[in-house]
């Protein structure tokens, strides 16, 4: 069997340029597949982060494209091999990839990363002869017009996967720029690239790639429903036998609290009691008391309306009686921000708060705070719960998409070896509770260092996802095999 040639399409990849969890995943799918016979190669905008930073750059392409010159180049960052979009005129922009420094979206998004599935689907048609794929993957709207593309150009092949990270961004613009992006008139339609009057990108993947997939079994289900579904609830259920959820991972030699040179104590579960050091040292970096017996609460996040943290922020009264302290790395929504700064202000002792994004920052948040809490609205999978169980820092999140599936909360223990806490409906008054819950197993060390082993030795790496990503694109690729498969596992 010859390995499965897949064109993975992101608009952000880790370690080059990285917004949120997309870029994780990005980042570490690619490396967890070659175990299974994938081999995969990313199309990326060549933003200034991945120009300065790609190596062994080779030009395969140049010509006018989309209003400029560009190139595509082939080059390697670590083990990703990379195919880069070089056009200056769409990505040369240093920053927010997708934002003005004012932080509004760039006026020219929908062309810019039209232009990136674009070339997607030039590569799909044989436009770099040496890697010609069998199947092209797709992350979120910045990439999902590339199966639309195929369909109108009337290309059956190569097969098509998209996976949505986060359907809170689906990428509409105005009807105006159908022609700008090389679509014909005709995919103006309910069953083409129109949403409710506009050009929907999200929407039109979500219309034509043969499979869709999403991070977590429970957000597959929450996105086929009315609320869940933000408009596409319903074009997503049509689409139920074609829709999978694969939980993510998380590229465990990054984080691994064994080998991790961002903490200053190294440790495992045999000697979990060197992580009260990173405890002392982050509660040192934040100026907070140097109190061990205080439940130290981490958070790590962008601060969205998504991401619930406005709860949080309800909750702080109720945490400082309880002698809780809060220390939070995040940056966003500036109303929250200021929130948490007057709340740092008043307290400085318990709550101190750091925005920005800092990569090192979130790994000692992770190795020395004692419990992370995600309190999200919706989190279709969710990295930063995955990352506390691998750092023993019990999570505390809200039992929504992939936190349910990935936090086994105490009360549950009968089924599955307990890891954390979790609440039911994201509203201030639950959240607050389960923290008093939590604080009150945390007093009792032989009920909270059991949760902190469980979590460590959970699997959260990519290790089966990644068996299962390779086994769509197989089936995906021949339908005969799959048939069969599938007929012998119902008998
Ligand atoms: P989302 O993608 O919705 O933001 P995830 O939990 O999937 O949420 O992924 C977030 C990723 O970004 C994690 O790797 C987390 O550590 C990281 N992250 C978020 N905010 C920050 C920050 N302010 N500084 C450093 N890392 C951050
Ligand atoms: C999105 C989601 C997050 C998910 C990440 C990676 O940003 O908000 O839940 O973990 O993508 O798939």
């Amino acid at each position: 069997m010859r390995p499965v040639r897949v064109l993975s399409v992101a608009s952000e990849i880790y370690p080059l340029i990285k917004t949120g969890g997309l870029a994780d995943v990005a980042g570490a799918l690619p490396v967890a597949l070659k175990d299974y016979d994938v081999d995969t190669r990313t199309l990326v905008p060549g933003y200034p982060a991945v120009m300065e930073s790609v190596q062994r750059t080779e030009q395969l392409l140049e010509w006018p494209f989309f209003g400029g010159a560009a190139r595509l180049l082939s080059g390697c960052s670590g083990p990703l091999d990379l195919f880069v979009l070089d056009a200056p005129h769409l990505f040369a922009r240093p920053g927010n990839p997708y934002l003005t420094p004012e932080g509004t979206d760039w006026p020219d998004n929908a062309r810019r990363f039209a232009a990136l599935a674009r070339m997607a689907w030039n590569i799909g048609i044989g436009a770099v002869p040496s890697f010609v794929p069998d199947v092209i993957h797709s992350h979120d709207w910045q990439a999902a017009l590339t199966p639309a593309y195929l369909h109108y150009s009337g290309q059956p092949w190569p097969r098509t996967v998209l996976t949505v990270h986060n359907l809170a961004y689906q990428g509409r613009f105005p009807p105006q720029i159908l022609e700008e992006i090389d679509l014909p008139p005709q995919s103006f339609a309910m069953d083409g690239v129109e949403f409710y009057g506009s050009v929907g990108f999200l929407k039109a993947g979500l219309q034509f790639a043969d499979r869709i997939t999403t991070v977590s079994p429970t957000y597959a289900k929450e996105i086929q429903t009315e609320d869940g579904g933000m408009g596409l609830g319903g074009l997503l259920h049509s689409r139920s036998a074609r829709l999978h959820g694969i939980l993510n991972g998380i590229d465990t030699t990054v984080w691994n609290p064994e080998t991790d040179p961002a903490i200053p104590y190294r440790f495992n579960s045999a000697k979990l009691d060197d992580r009260s050091l990173n405890k002392t040292a982050l509660q040192h970096r934040f100026g907070l008391e140097l109190s061990s017996p205080a439940l130290l609460l981490g958070v790590v996040s962008r601060l969205s309306w998504q991401k619930g943290l406005d709860l949080l922020a309800e909750c702080i009264p109720s945490l400082l009686e309880e002698g809780m302290q809060l220390v939070l790395l995040g940056t966003g929504d500036t109303e929250l921000q200021a929130q948490f700064h007057a709340a740092a202000h008043s307290h400085p002792k318990q709550v101190s708060v750091l925005i920005g994004y800092d990569e090192d920052l979130a790994h000692l948040i992770q190795a020395g705070s004692d419990a992370i809490v995600v309190p999200s609205r919706f989190e279709p999978c969710g990295l930063t719960q995955l990352c506390a169980l691998r750092y023993g820092a019990v999570p505390i999140v809200s039992s929504v998409g992939g936190l349910e599936d990935t936090v086994v909360d105490v009360a549950d223990e009968a089924l599955r070896p307990a890891t954390g806490f979790k609440f039911s409906s994201v509203v201030h008054k639950p959240l607050a509770d389960t923290l008093v819950r939590a604080n009150a197993f945390f007093r009792d060390r032989s009920k909270w260092r059991p949760l902190q082993l469980n979590g460590m030795s959970t699997d959260v790496s990519w290790r089966r996802s990644a068996k299962q990503y390779a086994q769509l694109y197989r089936d995906i690729c021949d339908p005969s095999a799959a048939r069969s498969r599938n007929e012998g596992s119902t008998r």
